[in-house]
């Protein structure tokens, strides 16, 4: 694809703006795998010497991606800065899911300005979601001719091409894929610490009206189990702790596989054999949540106890709206499945307040959904309006203070709800992983219990990326405090 002339504005040719109808086409292509991915020898050299900085925002599979370009540009001989000035390469990993979301990353533009102004040889590059939106590149090639290259979702493997061509090209690079079937493996990650996550599928094909990840993301496409076992296995091997399973829905894995009848469930009794002491996996989407992932994941073992279960409202009328696909009694329904299996689960949620149109009842629903549930933690977001998506075009006739009261009723409520369960916590003995040391106290260790709970306890740093018991002592809306106590001879959380 040929660089774009940055005083030429027109990118449509390489764009279509989210279009739900255009998109629902899509899948019939098969999906392909490659394995031949490497980075040319004559290329391993061309960041000696120079230093890149990356700044991630949005979710999980973006901190992921930035890993593999880490990785990528690493290979390179580039090496990692926290220093701008420093850098030779600044890369913003960008996420779309909500406007503040999207707000944040131009303001960073508008700060790097003045560096590239500064430093003319610093290459400037947008990748990630908004990358893949047609308005956001018009926008930053009229707004923001300073930034060099644009590339999308579906071509980070291309960074290290991409790359090269900025460097030798006056022209902003834009190469934004709309070619989505393909998974590259084999892709460089640099992973740090002792938890790693690992991408078991890519793309979403759920379509809720108000998202734009289906749109930047992709097709549902997910990785042949071969190749995530491989990699699980790998990952014991090196000694992480913890593997984080990564999908936008990780129930529909292994819906797409045309040649084998192999589902998620089957994936997580796979991988509970294998030796890494802990398995988390988000996001499950209600929908596709079967029997058979109840019963591997009631076998617990190193699979862990949270699950993250979005319900975004408890109006069956809104999730209509949303074409969620479920209705409120289906959703309290597979919460009683997954209660009655695993009684100690700890259960947090996406709660969308605001959706175009929603009735004060429609939202006293979802309040009464929570309580009924009594979640543990929930994430909650102010509907934002995303271009292209299908519920951007409903009439939205709730005022923004009334939007705001109800989020801050829905916070009140499960903070209440937090704050009840992690007291149910104390005096208990509870299994934790040690993650590092506290960000406010480095005296303090902070870890992680089965469901995902935060614990702090003193002890020494030795302790750190280890698997112990804790007796919570004391209890808050946040986190849980304790103390370490020696192997339980009581039932442990
Ligand atoms: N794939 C995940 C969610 C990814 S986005 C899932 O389906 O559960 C994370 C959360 O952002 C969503 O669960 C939803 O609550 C929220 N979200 C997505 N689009 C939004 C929008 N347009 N406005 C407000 N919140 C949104
Ligand atoms: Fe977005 Fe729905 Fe897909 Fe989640 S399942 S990524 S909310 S479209
Ligand atoms: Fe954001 Fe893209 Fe994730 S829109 S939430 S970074 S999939």
């Amino acid at each position: 694809m040929p660089a774009k002339n940055k005083s030429d504005k027109d990118f449509s040719i390489y764009f279509q703006p989210p279009s739900l109808t255009d998109a629902k086409k899509r899948g019939k292509e098969s999906i392909e795998v490659h394995y031949d991915f490497a980075i040319p020898e004559e290329m391993q050299t061309f960041g000696k010497d120079k230093y890149y900085l990356i700044r991630t925002y949005g979710c999980q599979m973006n901190e992921h991606d930035t890993e593999t370009m880490k990785g990528l540009l690493e290979t390179m001989g580039y090496q990692p800065t926290e220093d701008k000035r420093l850098a030779d390469v600044i890369l913003l990993n960008t996420c779309a899911i909500r406007e503040n979301a999207e707000d944040k990353v131009f303001g960073e533009l508008g700060h790097l300005k003045a560096l590239k102004a500064e430093k003319p040889n610093l290459v400037l590059g947008v990748c990630g979601c908004m990358s893949q939106e047609e308005a956001v590149v018009n926008r930053i090639s009229q707004k923001h001719p300073f930034v060099d290259m644009i590339f999308g979702t579906h071509n980070i493997h291309r960074l290290p091409h991409l790359l090269k061509e900025a460097y030798f090209s006056k022209e902003m690079v834009v190469e934004v894929w709309s070619k989505e079937g393909d998974i590259v493996e084999n892709l460089p990650k640099k992973r740090e610490g002792i938890k790693a996550w690992v991408n078991i599928m890519y793309g979403c094909d759920k379509f809720c009206t108000y998202c734009i990840v289906p749109y930047t993301r992709g097709k549902e496409r997910s990785r042949r189990p071969e190749d995530v076992l491989a990699e699980v296995r790998d990952l014991a091997r090196q000694g992480f702790k913890e593997i984080m399973l990564l999908g936008q829905n990780v129930n529909a894995y292994g819906k797409d596989f045309e040649d084998i009848s192999y589902s998620f469930g089957d994936l997580m009794d796979d991988i509970r054999k294998i030796d890494i002491p802990r398995v988390r996996f988000t996001t499950s989407h209600p929908r596709d949540f079967d029997d058979r992932l109840i019963e591997v994941l009631a076998k617990r073992g190193n699979l862990m106890e949270h699950i993250h279960l979005p319900v975004q409202s408890g109006s069956t009328e809104v999730l209509k709206k949303m074409s969620r696909k479920y209705s409120r009694e289906h959703y309290l329904e597979l919460v009683g499945k997954i209660r009655q299996a695993i009684p100690d689960a700890v259960l947090t949620t996406d709660i969308i307040v605001g959706f175009p149109g929603e009735t004060d009842e429609q939202f006293e629903d979802t309040l009464s959904l929570v309580k009924q549930v009594g979640y543990d933690m929930a994430f909650t977001f102010i509907y934002s309006p995303r271009e292209g998506t299908p519920a951007a075009a409903m009439e939205d006739n709730v005022p923004e203070s009334v939007k705001k009261e109800r989020l801050q009723r829905l916070n009140d409520t499960m903070n209440d709800l937090s704050k009840a369960s992690n007291d149910k916590l104390k005096g208990q003995i509870v299994e934790v992983l040690v993650e590092g040391e506290s960000k406010n106290n480095p005296e303090v260790l902070a870890a992680r219990t089965r469901g995902n709970k935060l614990i702090h306890f003193t002890g020494p740093k030795e302790w750190i990326g280890q698997l112990m018991y804790v007796k919570v002592t004391e209890s808050q809306t946040w986190i849980l405090k304790g103390e370490r106590v020696e192997e339980p001879v009581q039932k442990v959380i």
